[in-house]
């Protein structure tokens, strides 16, 4: 399992997690997903899934990297504390890894509200403080307001077909090491991005690599310095599912270099603005297609370096 460190905590989280919005298929799935070594689980008490996180983590807290978020009508300093409450009964746990705020809400002041973040730290009920949908500016907001913790993550979304973090955000949270939780990493459903792939980047890859086009997009992902990714599987067997499977850095050098598998310097557009190289989500989709750019070839340009997941890194939580 590849790690990063949280923040600039010296804490290791592993680079990929599992997401759990929406997620229905009951404990099982999700304890294989930890058993494969995505241990690292988000949720929260907005989605009503902390009670089969409780139950796919029971038995092995002490492994696991917990985080869940707390909804911004929750935001005053006793809702929060009580929210924390909350969630700490249904996770069945006395500590949350990473506390975040759900998104940000313009009426509580942010002091008042990060201030019981703080508190919680203290009290020991929550080891680490993040935010979540925070633009660059609240972020920055939000960091001057800590008085004796760090805001140590910003979960936002990020995938091959909505990269508008890159412009400001993603760079910003690099250079100040907060790290980057992209979350909705294959887009709500990885047909949305293979739709955006019309050269067949993404395959070619994976031929390349001997991985899945799943994985490649999630190393897209995990390729950027101080991004880790949360997607969601739903289908009864995680352990078998690239997605819940650490994606590694097989390409990474790569990726690193040409920016995006999706945007090379075969395409000009691409050096003005990544980010626009591929449309955004709208609602969750993709632009139509009559609107999207082609994608260049790139796969041709990668070579595949086998990474041995066995020994390197052990994940240290
Ligand atoms: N902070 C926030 O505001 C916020 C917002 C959205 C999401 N999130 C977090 O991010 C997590 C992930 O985002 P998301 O759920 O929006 O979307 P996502 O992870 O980008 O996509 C989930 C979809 O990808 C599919 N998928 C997963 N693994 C796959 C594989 N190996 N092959 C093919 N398809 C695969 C799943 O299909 P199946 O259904 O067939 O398994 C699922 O429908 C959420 O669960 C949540 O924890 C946070």
């Amino acid at each position: 399992m590849f790690v990063k460190e949280l923040g600039a905590t010296a804490a290791q989280i592993p680079e990929i997690g599992l997401g759990s919005w929406g997620y229905a298929a009951g404990p099982e799935p999700l304890r294989r997903g930890l058993d494969a070594g995505a241990c690292f689980i988000d949720t929260a008490e907005s989605y009503g899934t902390e009670p089969v996180v409780a139950a796919a983590i029971a038995g092995r807290r002490d492994r696991v990297f917990l985080a869940t978020k707390v909804s911004p009508q929750h935001f005053r300093r006793t809702d929060l504390l009580a929210a924390l409450d909350g969630s700490l009964r249904r996770l069945r746990t006395d500590y949350i890894d990473l506390y975040q705020l759900h998104r940000p809400n313009g009426t509580v002041p942010l002091g008042e509200t990060l201030g019981a973040m703080e508190e919680a730290v203290d009290a020991g009920k929550v080891r680490f403080i993040g935010v979540s949908n925070f633009s660059l500016a609240q972020l920055q907001q939000a960091q001057a307001t800590m008085r004796r913790h760090p805001i140590v993550s910003n979960q936002v979304r990020y995938n091959l077909i909505d990269r508008a973090i890159g412009d400001d955000l993603l760079p910003y949270c690099q250079s100040h090491r907060v790290t980057v939780i992209a979350y909705s990493p294959l887009a709500r459903g990885f047909q949305h991005i293979a739709d955006c792939d019309r050269d067949g980047v993404l395959t070619r890859l994976a031929g390349a690599t001997g991985r899945t086009a799943v994985q490649v997009a999630l190393n897209w992902c995990v390729a950027q310095p101080g991004v880790v990714a949360i997607p969601k599987g739903t289908r009864s067997n995680m352990s078998s599912r690239p997605a819940a499977r650490p994606a590694g850095a097989w390409i990474r050098s790569s990726f690193t270099n040409s920016g995006s598998p999706l945007s090379s310097a075969a395409d000009p557009a691409s050096k003005r603005s990544p980010a626009n190289t591929f449309p955004r989500l709208q609602n969750g989709r993709p632009a139509p297609a009559a609107v999207r750019p082609p994608l260049p070839p790139a796969a041709d340009q990668l070579t595949a370096a086998p990474i041995d997941y066995s020994s390197e890194n052990a994940h240290r939580l």
